[in-house]
């Protein structure tokens, strides 16, 4: 198992439109891998490949505490086909923003289409904290991060606390 390195607010690459993967090969399954490790050694709920310096379109989930089992999900080019006009608001934080959270708006059932790791086409659906999740490590292949959703007082003030927070861990 390899966990690797995490990207933090700043790095460009958090900010680039990630690149289709076009080979379903032993590189993208050990992506895939490093992935689940990492998000697992970090204790997060999700995380995507720009998070690890790597700008493709792959993400994982696993909310199993959530949904049960089908809650642990890789996404290999994934898009949005479909998301509920209702929608929750509730706190969300990022393993590329340590320290910090804040509640986002998002909607409350969303439907992904996209690849597993093996090039086998998949759907996934998801509600409350999983379609979130999808829809936050989704975010993260098009450049976007939970901040861009809040409001610009909000996104000052997470800012600040995220900033004293980083004096802090120094
Ligand atoms: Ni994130």
């Amino acid at each position: 198992m390899a966990i690797r390195d995490l990207s933090y607010l700043g790095d460009p690459v958090l900010r680039e439109e990630a690149a289709p993967v076009e080979a379903f090969d032993d590189e993208l399954k050990a992506l895939v891998r490093d992935l689940f490790d990492t998000m697992v050694h970090e204790e997060g709920a999700g995380l995507a490949a720009p998070q690890i310096g790597v700008s493709s379109r792959v993400f994982v989930v696993d909310v199993r505490h959530e949904v049960g089992p089908e809650g642990r999900v890789a996404l290999v080019n994934p898009r949005l086909v479909e998301a509920s006009d209702e929608t929750e608001k509730s706190p969300e934080g990022c393993l590329s923003i340590p320290g910090v959270s804040e509640v986002v708006t998002r909607p409350y059932r969303a439907t992904l289409e996209g690849f597993d790791p093996d090039g086998a086409p998949i759907t996934v659906t998801g509600e409350g904290l999983f379609a979130r999740a999808l829809l936050h490590e989704l975010d993260h292949l098009d450049g976007v991060l939970f901040l861009d959703h809040l409001s610009a007082l909000k996104r000052r003030m997470v800012l600040r606390k995220y900033r004293k927070h980083q004096d802090r861990e120094g």
